[in-house]
C-alpha cells in the first residue's frame, strides 16, 4: 500500500474521531438548551435534564445511525485491500505457494501440539478463554441493563439500586449494553461452535437422565456434591449448563426484537410483539443471575473446580 494511501487513511481515522467529538457535542447542547428550558419553565435541574433526555430520546441510537454509515466506508476500504492483495499474490505465484505451504505448515504443525496437550488439560485453554471473556461481557451485560431498565421499569416496585448499575445516564448504560453485546455474541458464537465441533458438548452434556438429575440434586441439597471426578459434570450441572446455553440464545433474540422491533419485525411477533419481547428479555436476565448465584456458590464451594477453570487442570 502506498504512503500516500496510509496518510489519507490516518487521516479518514482521525477525521472521523473529529466527526464524532463534534456528533457528541452538538447532542451535548441540544439537551443542554432544552434542561435550560425546562428550568426557566419552573423545573428543578435534576428533574429538567432527565426530561430533556427523555424528549431527546435514544442518544445512543442516534449515534449508532451515523456510525452505520462509517462503517459502510470502512467496508468498501476492506474490500479494495482485499482485492489488492489477491491481485499481488497472484502476480507473484513463486513467492504466494512458497508463502502458503509454509503457512500451510506452520498451522498444521501448530494445531497437532496445541491438540495434543489441550487433551490432557480439564478446560481446554480456548475453554477457559471464552469462559472469562464471557463472565465479563454479562457483568457488562446486567450491569448496563439494569440502568436502562430503572429508566422504564417493568416491575413498579423494582428498582435497582444507584452502586449496583453501570452507566450514569440510561444513555451510557445503552452504549455499555451494545458494547458488551457485541463481545457476549461473538464470543457465545464462538464457543458454541467450538463446542459442537470439537465434540465437547456431546461429551460433557449429554447424555442428561432425569433420574440421575433428581439423585444429584437431593444428595447436593444434604451438601454431597458429586463432584469427585472433575473431568465428569454432575446431572445438575449439565442441566444448568446447558439451560443457560439456550437462556443465552432466548436473551439474544428477545434482546434483537426490542432493540430493532421494525428491522426484526418477525422475530419480534415470534415473541408475540414488543411488550411480550421485554417481559422475555427481563425473565431470562433473572434466570442467568440465579444460575450465576449457584454457580459462583458451586465454585467457591469446591475450589478445585475454580483452578480447573483458571489453569487447566
Ligand atoms: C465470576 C463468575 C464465574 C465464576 C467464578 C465461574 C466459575 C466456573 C467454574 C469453576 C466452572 C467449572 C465448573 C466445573 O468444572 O465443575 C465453570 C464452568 C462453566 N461456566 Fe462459569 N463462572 C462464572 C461466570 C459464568 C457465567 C456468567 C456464565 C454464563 C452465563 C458461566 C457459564 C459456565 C458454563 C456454561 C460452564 C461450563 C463450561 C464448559 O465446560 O464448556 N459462568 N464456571
Amino acid at each position: 500500500m502506498s504512503i500516500n494511501r496510509n496518510i489519507s487513511k490516518l487521516g479518514g481515522a482521525l477525521r472521523k474521531d473529529k466527526i464524532a467529538r463534534e456528533l457528541d457535542d452538538e447532542i451535548q447542547t441540544h439537551i443542554d438548551m432544552e434542561t435550560d428550558e425546562n428550568v426557566e419553565g419552573g423545573m428543578k435541574p435534576d428533574e429538567a435534564r432527565q426530561a430533556a433526555h427523555r424528549a431527546f430520546g435514544n442518544v445512543a441510537l442516534a449515534q449508532e445511525d451515523s456510525r452505520g454509515a462509517w462503517i459502510y466506508r470502512w467496508a468498501n476500504d476492506f474490500a479494495a485491500d482485499l482485492k489488492f492483495g489477491v491481485r499481488m499474490l497472484l502476480k507473484n505465484r513463486g513467492f504466494s505457494a512458497v508463502a502458503v505451504i509454509s503457512l500451510a505448515l506452520g498451522f498444521g504443525l501448530n494445531t497437532t501440539i496445541f491438540t495434543v496437550v489441550n487433551a490432557i488439560l480439564l478446560h481446554p485453554l480456548p475453554v477457559r478463554v471464552m469462559h472469562w471473556i464471557n463472565a465479563i461481557a454479562i457483568f457488562i451485560m446486567i450491569g448496563s441493563g439494569w440502568k436502562i431498565y430503572n429508566d422504564d421499569v417493568i416491575l413498579g416496585w423494582l428498582h435497582f439500586p444507584d452502586g449496583l448499575v453501570i452507566g450514569k445516564w440510561a444513555q451510557y448504560g445503552l452504549q455499555w449494553h451494545f458494547f458488551g453485546m457485541w463481545i457476549f455474541v461473538l464470543n457465545g458464537l464462538a464457543y458454541i461452535s467450538y463446542g459442537i465441533a470439537t465434540g465437547r458438548f456431546r461429551r460433557k452434556l449429554f447424555p442428561i437422565y432425569p433420574r440421575e438429575v433428581l439423585h444429584d440434586l437431593f444428595a447436593a441439597l444434604r451438601g454431597h456434591f458429586s463432584h469427585d471426578d472433575i473431568s465428569m459434570y454432575n446431572a445438575v450441572q449439565k442441566l444448568l449448563y446447558l439451560g443457560i446455553l439456550v437462556t443465552g440464545v432466548v436473551i439474544v433474540l428477545s434482546g434483537l426484537s426490542i432493540w430493532k422491533p421494525v428491522q426484526f419485525h418477525l422475530l419480534t411477533s415470534f415473541f408475540g410483539g414488543y411488550n411480550t419481547a421485554r417481559y422475555v428479555h427481563f425473565a431470562a436476565m433473572t434466570a442467568i443471575v440465579a444460575f450465576l448465584v449457584v454457580h459462583v456458590l458451586l465454585a467457591v464451594l469446591v475450589p478445585k473446580t475454580l483452578r480447573a477453570m483458571i489453569l487447566g487442570r
